[in-house]
């Protein structure tokens, strides 16, 4: 904080860059990066357990990602595929309908960012039924454009008033479950309260799109659904010709030790949403869908340099990473040796109220004291902060922005872990203590 570089670029983007793109945890300013680890201006080396918000599962800078988006840009650095038969691009469509599970004909739709694609689904989905309503959840996180704000749930897209035709439900998020049931005896209520309530007043089933889920909803704090709650969703939505939709941005790729997310579940998706790792860094997004969703309209939902032939050489570079060398094994396994960690981190840190998450997706939720669960907000801000004066990064999601976020990249090692979490505990000691000042947060909100 104290060098003069840093606070000249710290300056300049307070004076040119524009506060409604920003959530800031604390004063960095990468300069370059490899693998799991970021070099700041001053060169000093952090642990990335962020992985710039579940971006680079294959870590930065893979040779392999770079070398086929090099070679795609020097042939041909881009086109617009609106308007042209593009042999690379259609090359990733092909392989991401292989991917997705389901023995139906499928498209593709290609964009640059998780909004955008939601997007997609906010106007395909009504589009091809011919139903207006979609169904969504509290503390979803689908985007900041307008159809992905609309479907979302949590409290950043709460500002906007969004679009009228989407009813939220509450997200199954036992640890503070909403109908205040427990998970041994609930007999899945939050779904039964979808079909008993909600469908007989303000979402008429008949007059219903689609529902659209996280597998592992992420921002609203990685909360993990109990088991076969996807499978009775999708049993639900059969049952009343409801599409169902998983948003797979954040945790598709490897992320959960699977391709998909929704593949721990069995479940069979009528449209899988993907975007930030897919293509290595690059921005990149996808729907693939049954084909009469993406086939409903012509021209409905189309962005210039959207199936960009660079980012989709870098897709199927990304995808060879994570299936050729390891990276889903590597999630699960170091995934379980993080998870045990913070469980044992959860022994000694009463600050610490639940640990979860799916390999490589895991939070950490922090609450004042274990019986009353009361959100420990301003000592999450002061956690994430300490860690990254130690040489760790970690961000914090939850509806109460109280959940520490751990999204590493996919070659984590468990030396790497050992050192997260010697971090972490450290981290977590010094806040418990008082011996970090509220002073050192003043400046960074998070959100
Ligand atoms: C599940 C999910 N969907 C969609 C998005 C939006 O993606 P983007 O920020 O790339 O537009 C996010 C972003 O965090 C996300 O977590």
């Amino acid at each position: 904080m104290n060098d003069a570089t840093l606070r000249e670029i710290m300056r300049r983007d307070d004076r040119f860059l524009g506060r409604a793109m920003k959530i800031r945890f604390f004063p960095i300013a990468p300069d370059r990066a490899e693998g799991t680890r970021i070099y700041d201006v001053n060169g000093r080396s952090y642990l990335d357990f962020t992985a710039s918000w579940a971006v680079a599962n294959v870590g930065y800078g893979h040779q392999r990602v770079k070398e086929s988006l090099i070679r795609q840009w020097e042939r041909l650095s881009c086109c617009s595929l609106t308007s042209v038969f593009q042999a690379t691009s259609i090359s990733l469509a092909e392989r991401l309908v292989e991917l997705v599970p389901g023995d139906f004909a499928k498209k593709v739709w290609f964009g640059l960012s998780g909004s955008d694609a939601n997007d997609c689904v906010a106007k395909m989905l009504p589009m091809a039924s011919g139903r207006p309503r979609m169904l969504s959840f509290m503390g979803a996180y689908h985007g900041q454009t307008m159809g992905s704000l609309s479907l979302s749930g949590h409290s950043a897209q709460a500002k906007f008033l969004g679009l009228p035709n989407v009813v939220k439900v509450p997200y199954p998020y036992c640890y503070r479950c909403p109908f205040g049931k427990v998970p041994s005896g609930c007999g899945l209520f939050c779904l039964t309260f979808i079909e008993d309530y909600v469908f007989k007043t303000v979402c008429p089933p008949e007059d219903t799109a689609a529902v659209i889920v996280e597998a592992v909803q992420s921002d609203g704090g990685d909360v993990v659904p109990p088991a076969g709650y996807l499978q009775a969703l999708e049993a639900l939505c059969k049952k009343h010709g409801i599409y169902l939709v998983l948003d797979e941005v954040k945790i598709g790729f490897g992320r959960t030790g699977k391709f998909f997310g929704f593949q721990h579940e069995g479940v069979v998706p009528d449209a899988v949403v993907m975007g930030k790792p897919m293509a290595g860094g690059f921005p990149m997004s996808a729907v693939v869908a049954r084909q009469e969703i993406l086939d409903a309209g012509t021209a409905t939902h189309l962005l210039t340099v959207a199936g960009h032939p660079v980012g989709c050489a870098a897709s199927l570079a990304t995808i060879d990473a994570v299936l050729d060398e390891g990276l889903l094994e590597n999630a699960a396994l170091v995934g379980a040796y993080l998870r045990k960690g913070l469980q044992e981190l959860k022994q000694r840190h009463p600050l610490i109220g639940d640990v979860r998450g799916r390999g490589l997706i895991l939070g950490v939720e922090l609450v004042k004291d274990p019986g009353s669960k009361q959100p420990a907000t301003g000592e999450t801000a002061k956690v994430v902060y300490r860690a990254f004066e130690l040489g760790l990064l970690v961000y914090y999601v939850g509806i109460h922005s109280n959940v520490l976020e751990l999204t590493p990249p996919l070659t984590l090692t468990k030396e790497e872990a050992e050192e997260g979490l010697a971090v972490l505990d450290q981290a977590l000691a010094e806040v418990a203590e008082g011996r970090v000042a509220d002073e050192k947060i003043k400046e960074f909100a998070g959100w």
